[in-house]
């Protein structure tokens, strides 16, 4: 059976002044928090590193998606962050690029070791092929369905055949997708068969947002 459906507001898309206030308005309809760290080098956009991570306050899951070169220099100081925002890290998790990773395994074998769930993310252009050999090590494996970097892209729908191929290979297992997530692609996405949604702008650029996340539960 394919796992339930869960979504992940992205707060990169809300006040970085307020971070705590806009966590706590999504948090009551959301299965976790999704927490983009970037670096101005792996993509053309900087945001934040453990230190404000360390200082969120977040009742939910937090799922830290690493758009850093050499992810594996700074797994411990964002479990540790992880650990002070959300209490604890053992429903957590830590995503890093298979792009930025020659030694993937050893990645994932690290974030385990912290007692975090370990996930890669691939980019649209990435193959699935690069992640087959070791699958079953991951708990989660985010498909990117924008070139990441910023919010507020538009959906690369090329990227369908490729979930829907994971799915088959993994009855199972989480898939992730994020970018571009609305109303609309959150059906194509799911009937493709990812079930974790991260959505940023669709759901802080609304109105109302709690109405914006439920029409993400397709
Ligand atoms: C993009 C980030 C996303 C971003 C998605 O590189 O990884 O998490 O917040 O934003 P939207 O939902 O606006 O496309
Ligand atoms: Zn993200």
């Amino acid at each position: 059976m394919i796992p339930k459906i869960l979504i992940a507001p992205s707060i990169l898309s809300a006040d970085f002044g307020r971070l705590n206030e806009d966590i706590k308005t999504v948090e009551p309809y959301s299965d976790m928090i999704h927490v983009d760290i970037m670096d101005g080098h792996f993509v053309p956009n900087i945001t934040f590193g453990p230190p404000v991570v360390a200082k969120l306050k977040c009742g939910r899951p937090i799922d830290v998606h690493l758009m850093i070169e050499n992810p594996q220099d700074y797994l411990e100081d964002f479990a540790k962050a992880v650990s002070k925002a959300h209490g604890k890290r053992g429903d957590c998790y830590l995503t890093v690029h298979q792009e930025t990773c020659t030694h993937l395994h050893r990645a994932v074998q690290q974030i385990k070791k912290l007692g975090m769930k370990a996930a890669v993310a691939l980019n649209p252009a990435t193959p699935l092929y690069t992640i087959e050999p070791i699958l079953k090590d991951f708990d989660m494996v985010l498909l990117m369905t924008v070139n990441p970097g910023f919010g507020g892209q538009e959906f690369i729908d090329s990227v369908l055949p490729k979930i829907q191929t994971l799915r088959n290979k993994a009855p199972k297992l989480n898939i992730q997708v994020d970018g571009g997530i609305n109303d609309k692609t959150a059906k194509l996405a799911v009937r493709a068969g990812a079930n974790i949604l991260v959505a940023g702008s669709y759901i802080f650029g609304a109105k109302d947002q709690k109405k914006a996340i439920e029409s993400l539960r397709v």
